[in-house]
């Protein structure tokens, strides 16, 4: 902090005329202050908290002092008094960003939801709700998902979802919350009265958006949608276009995982036509489109029956487009290659909507923040970037967007999945990401070697992981890192049962009806069935999802000691895992003092074989060769 800030503030005025005392005391409160600073870092807190006090008696209105000394108070347990001074700090500087970050993850802490999603609007408002602040109060509100957050957390949710800049799925268990205390919808009985519920409750405009957006994973939604469905079928009820159209998007969301219902879809002809069609499935894309054209004044006044034709007709065109014009790098014969392209041509995974903002940063940053006592080569300005078995580009997206100055190149087997990174990033306006068709069975020298290579949930739908694993290590940089995400034998034992009581010899012939008549034997194992679990994950909610992670045509489950073993073998260094959860390391280093760095893979096995679910989101690790 400058003399300037403090001037700016008014600490001048309110020290006197006298220009030398002035400068006197306002010397000495920087001094003081860069003083308690460095004892606070170096945990020296009751220390640090006296030389605060000390400032904030000479000068009330100094809003760092009323910060740092909120985060003491905070670490120390003391509640009302950190509170107190999240507070100060705000009133002493209304646009004190910190502060207000803060005071809203505080209050989450403490289960004040409702004040906690204020604070977190009131931060986002200061940088004019620009999609980074938006994707921070997403995970906010990720971190609230009981409780009812009133009028500021519909606003909140609202915000997120009105933007394709934002991760929103972040908080889906607080918007089900949210659905779920609507009133009446918890009551639903016949179709005709789920109807109803769900048309009130599209009144709200969150909800609405919600199910326009989202893939709601609660199997409750699923059966109020069916039933409703039903009653617009059967010509029991006739509800407004918008009401049909938010159904159709919802459905189409999950890609019509619910079991279809009886009878055959009308002849689209016109927008009615089109809306009761799209209750059984997709609409032909031409045929979508031809009705955005002509019904366009009228469309004006229907947004959700836009939205739903233009996903149908022009986006799905615009991939089909795409698909055709990828370059192919290099193809194989490889019978579980054919397989997999087959099953994701079909069922391209993920379909993401909503990309996650901020926290841009370069290459050699990211890696400092991941393993700070670690050191790393130099790596260049502009990282060439290598995202193997990109699927449908997320990943590939949000490390283009992530990794400032990169240059992206992603791949993977199947064009579909392909076209639907390539038309998000043209959405986007991503533009330093290239989509290129490639086997990482035969990747072709001509590919380049990449500062960073990321190889997420892909190597275990391969015949030979360890083997791909090398061919991408040959493309890697001498000063080059990578990073792997692999299948967990232990934390993936739900799914195993589900494959054990399908057959593995029966994944390569399942169709996408059996995969809808197996999704709902699911759902009706009883609560304590070995495979139930997976009915918890979002990817059950819709047919790609479900098929990814229950049905996959080739999967492999690795286990700790496999990994280390492939990890000498290739002559690899292991960096350490990746957890989106602090605390997770926060623990181990507190168990492991010898290993702070978290890089004993010995360790890891006895830490899972206690947390079984621990590497449910795969093992995410990084490694680099060994010197
Ligand atoms: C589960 S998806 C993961 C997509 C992406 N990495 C993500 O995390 O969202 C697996 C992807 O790996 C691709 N894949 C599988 N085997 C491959 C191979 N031999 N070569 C290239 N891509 C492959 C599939 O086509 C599929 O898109």
């Amino acid at each position: 902090m400058g003399s300037k800030w403090l001037a700016a503030r008014g600490v001048i005025a309110y020290i006197g005329p006298d220009f030398q005392e002035e400068r006197r005391v306002q010397a000495d409160i920087e001094r003081k202050l860069a003083e308690a600073t460095a004892l606070q870092r170096r945990g020296d807190l009751a220390a640090a908290a006296a030389i605060y006090r000390q400032i904030l008696k000479i000068e009330r209105r100094l809003a760092p002092a009323h910060y740092n000394l909120a985060l003491i108070q905070k670490e120390e347990g003391k509640a009302l008094a950190a509170e107190k001074s999240f507070r100060a700090a705000i009133a002493a500087d209304p646009a004190y960003k910190l502060a207000w970050r803060g005071l809203a993850r505080f209050l989450c802490e403490k289960e004040k939801f409702r004040e906690a999603v204020r604070a977190g609007l009131k931060l986002a408002a200061l940088d004019d709700f620009a999609p980074p602040a938006l994707q921070e109060l997403a995970d906010l509100l990720e971190r609230m998902p009981v409780g009812d957050l009133g009028p500021a957390g519909d606003e909140a949710m609202l915000r997120c979802l009105n933007t394709d800049e934002v991760e929103s799925d972040r908080f889906i268990l607080t918007l089900l919350a949210r659905i779920n205390r609507q009133a009446g919808i918890r009551k639903m009985a016949s179709g005709a009265e789920a109807l109803g519920v769900l048309t009130g409750a599209f009144n709200e405009p969150v909800i609405a958006a919600a199910f326009s957006k989202l893939i709601l994973p609660s199997a409750e939604i699923g059966e109020w949608i069916s039933a409703a469905r039903s009653s617009i079928l059967a010509g029991d009820a006739f509800p407004s276009f918008e009401v049909i159209a938010l159904l159709a998007l919802q459905l189409a969301l999950g890609e019509y995982a619910l079991e279809p219902p009886n009878g055959e879809p009308p002849v689209v002809t016109d927008l009615e036509s089109a809306l009761i069609a799209a209750l059984y499935g997709r609409i032909e894309p031409e045929i979508a489109d031809e009705i955005l054209e002509k019904g366009e004044d009228l469309l004006e006044a229907l947004p959700w029956c836009r939205l739903l034709l233009i996903r149908m007709g022009p986006q799905q065109l615009r991939e089909w487009q795409l698909r055709g014009t990828l370059p192919c790098l290099s193809s194989s014969d490889d019978a579980v290659s054919n397989a997999v392209r087959e099953q994701y041509e079909e069922s391209p995974y993920p379909r993401w909507r909503g990309l996650r903002s901020g926290g841009e940063t370069t290459l050699p940053a990211l890696l400092k923040s991941l393993f700070p006592g670690t050191a790393f080569a130099a790596l260049p300005d502009r990282p060439k970037v290598l995202i193997a078995g990109c699927g449908t580009g997320r990943h590939a997206l949000r490390t283009a967007r992530r990794i400032t100055g990169s240059k992206v190149t992603a791949i993977d087997l199947s064009r579909t999945s392909l076209a639907y990174g390539a038309r998000q990033a043209e959405a986007l306006g991503i533009d330093n990401v290239s989509f290129a068709e490639a086997d990482l069975v035969a990747l072709p020298g001509t590919l380049g070697r990449f500062d960073l290579i990321e190889a997420c949930g892909v190597l275990h739908h391969m015949a030979d992981p360890e083997a791909a694993w090398q061919g991408l290590i040959d493309h890697l940089t001498p000063a080059g890192v990578m990073k792997v995400a692999l299948y967990s034998e232990e934390a993936r034992q739900d799914v195993a049962a589900v494959r054990a009581m399908v057959g593995e010899e029966r994944m390569e012939t399942l169709t996408l009806d059996d995969i809808r008549r197996l999704r709902s034997d699911i759902l009706a194992l009883p609560d304590d069935h070995p495979a139930k679990g997976v009915t918890k994950e979002l990817d059950f909610y819709s047919l790609s999802g479900c098929r990814d992670l229950l049905f996959h045509r080739h999967e492999q489950r690795f286990d700790i000691p496999r990994i280390k073993a492939a990890i000498e073998t290739l002559g690899l260094e292991f960096l350490g895992f990746e957890f989106t959860e602090s605390r997770v390391k926060k623990a181990y280093r507190a168990r492991h003092k010898d290993d702070p760095a978290g890089r004993n893979l010995g360790n890891w096995a006895a830490v899972e074989a206690e947390h079984p679910a621990l590497f449910r989101g795969m093992y995410q690790f990084w490694c680099r060769r060994r010197k």
